[in-house]
């Protein structure tokens, strides 16, 4: 049904995203974090988050555990679901992105057309996929909530990496080797980029007036 038929219209804000940065003092972008379970995307996400928060970003971790506990409760780990997962969070990013924050996104999302679709949903600016990268044997052998362990056993199904696909991703804006950089430098080379890219500068002044 089109938006039409539904009797939906899009309420115009008299505030501008861009008035939002201004008085953040910085951009507004999604960073999606993808890559196999225990690779170190929340880990990265949150010590980010930390970091950035004392340098006065406003900012916030959407994280694939989390956002299970009260959005998503009902979805599970079959492709579709993890397709509305994505869809989802998808949507409540670009929603936080017109709020003016930087969204730090902390999800497997395995699948290249799953992260297509949510990547449409932002201009190219403003969605940075940033690939988590490690070895099935490292993160099997870190195993931090002991999923690979219960997987093997076979107590959980469609597990990513074990018995349902990773497609690496093809043209990320940065991967991040977390068996070569430690937390700390993970976390310097995610800021250097920001800083390239200007999404920690204060954008240009409104030209436009509400009055
Ligand atoms: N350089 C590193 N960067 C990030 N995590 C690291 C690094 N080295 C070791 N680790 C460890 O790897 C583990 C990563 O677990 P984490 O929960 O962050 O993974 P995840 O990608 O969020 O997994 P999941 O998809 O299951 O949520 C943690 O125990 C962390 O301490
Ligand atoms: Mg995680």
């Amino acid at each position: 049904m089109s938006k039409e038929e539904r009797n939906i219209t899009w309420q115009q804000s008299s505030l501008s995203r861009q008035e939002r940065e201004i008085h953040n003092g910085h951009r507004s972008r999604t960073l999606w974090f993808t890559g196999l379970s225990g690779a170190g995307k929340s880990s990265l996400a949150f010590a980010l988050e930390q970091h950035l928060h004392e340098q006065g970003v406003r900012c916030y971790v959407l994280d694939g555990d989390n956002v299970r506990h009260g959005l998503n409760r009902d979805l599970g780990f079959t492709a579709e679901d993890r397709q509305e997962n994505l869809r989802r969070i998808g949507e409540v990013a670009k929603l936080m992105v017109d709020a003016g924050l930087l969204v730090l996104s902390a999800f497997i999302s395995p699948h290249a057309q799953d992260r297509k679709m949510v990547r449409d949903l932002f201009e190219p600016e403003d969605f940075i996929e940033i690939y988590v990268q490690c070895s099935i044997e490292e993160c099997e052998r870190r195993d931090p909530k002991g999923l690979y362990k219960k997987a093997r056993s076979g107590d959980i199904p469609h597990f990513t990496g074990i018995s349902a696909p990773y497609e690496v991703p093809e043209e990320p804006s940065l991967i991040i080797d977390t068996e070569q950089l430690s937390l700390h430098e993970a976390v310097q080379e995610i800021v250097r980029y920001l800083e390239l890219t200007g999404a920690l500068q204060l954008p240009l002044a409104p030209t436009t007036s509400h009055i």
